[in-house]
């Protein structure tokens, strides 16, 4: 019997993953650029045992349908090509999340099952070697094995691509990002599907692909000079241009709810009265502000006049993946 335990931080992209040149390996059509935060976390235990006899997903205390099972399996299948085993796994998966947070736990939940692999079966990967496996369970989840600032190189093949931690002199450490909580509703349209019919028929999307070096490029310096203006203009810019591609994809589709409209008033109306905070979205209608810890309190006191307080939750920058012994 072999067993591993992780656990893995939620990350959310300041620049966006949008649209996948390899479904299969799961390459991305862009870089991406991400800030792992502490508020929202997956612990994965995996054991592998001759006494299973067929592979079996737990989460939060729940045995999961086939369905979701077979994504796990899929992907502990990579696993047991590396480590050289035919054994039947047991996942065993819990999601720290603020109940009805309608929040995607693929990135923090595959990193974690990552980690917890290459600790049952001793596969001996590295960070940059766990970034290409969690990449491969869910693109995002490459990010998600790094603390602060992190980079997903978009590379050329399964070995180019992976996530790498940017310097930043702890800049994160001033930041905060607040979560509002908008739905709790399974999303009509996955990142996966959305993300397909952008890549296959949105217009805009060249546009997308054509102006994301200069954001990224835009950030990066911003990170660099401690730039929270530049940081959040980019962000908030390149959030925006996402969206834009699928309103533009055939059947036209957006992630937005009238719940995520006012919240984007609300920032600007915050940055009117002279509180920097900038936003940003995700295949999913809940919108997260960016601001610096000074000025939280006001963000979150403007947030809580709008929605309900456990609609609205702060996070700060998070670390790294974690082995559980
Ligand atoms: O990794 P996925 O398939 O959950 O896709 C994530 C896509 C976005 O959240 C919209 C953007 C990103 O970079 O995280």
């Amino acid at each position: 019997m072999f067993k591993g335990k992780a656990r893995a931080y939620t990350n959310i992209a300041l620049i966006k993953y949008w649209g996948k040149k390899d479904e299969e390996f799961i390459l991305p059509m862009n870089n991406s650029l991400s800030l792992t935060l502490d508020a929202f976390y997956t612990e994965t235990e995996v054991i592998f045992s001759d006494t299973f006899t067929k592979d079996e997903f737990y989460l939060d205390g729940e045995q999961q349908d086939e369905k979701a099972t077979k994504k796990i399996s899929t992907f502990l299948d990579l696993v047991r090509e590396k480590g050289q085993t035919t054994l039947n796994a047991q996942v065993i998966s819990q999601n720290f999340v603020p109940t009805a947070a309608g929040l995607a736990s693929s990135a923090s939940g595959l990193a974690a099952l990552a980690g917890a692999c290459n600790e049952a079966l001793q596969l001996g990967l590295d960070n940059a070697g766990l970034s290409r496996l969690a990449r491969r369970g869910s693109g995002s989840a490459c990010r998600s094995i790094y603390g602060g600032f992190v980079e997903w190189e978009k590379g050329v093949d399964d070995f180019t691509s992976y996530a790498k931690q940017i310097p930043s002199d702890h800049f994160e450490d001033d930041l905060a990002m607040v979560f509002l909580l908008l739905n709790d509703q399974q999303k009509d349209v996955s990142s996966r599907d959305g993300m397909r019919r952008t890549v296959e028929t949105s217009s805009f999307y060249q546009g997308w692909l054509d102006s994301l070096d200069a954001d990224l490029a835009q950030l990066k310096q911003a990170i660099t000079d401690k730039n929270f203006q530049s940081l959040g203009e980019t962000m908030e810019r390149n959030a925006l241009k996402m969206h834009g591609t699928t309103l533009a994809a055939n059947p036209p589709f957006t992630y937005w709810s009238p719940d995520s409209l006012k919240a984007m008033q609300a920032v600007r109306d915050l940055r009117k009265q002279g509180v920097p905070c900038y936003f940003t979205m995700d295949a999913g209608p809940n919108v997260k502000i960016l601001v610096e810890k000074k000025h939280l309190a006001a963000v979150k006191t403007a947030c809580n006049h709008l929605f309900s307080e456990k609609q609205v939750v702060s996070a700060q920058a998070g670390s790294g993946i974690t082995i559980i012994k």
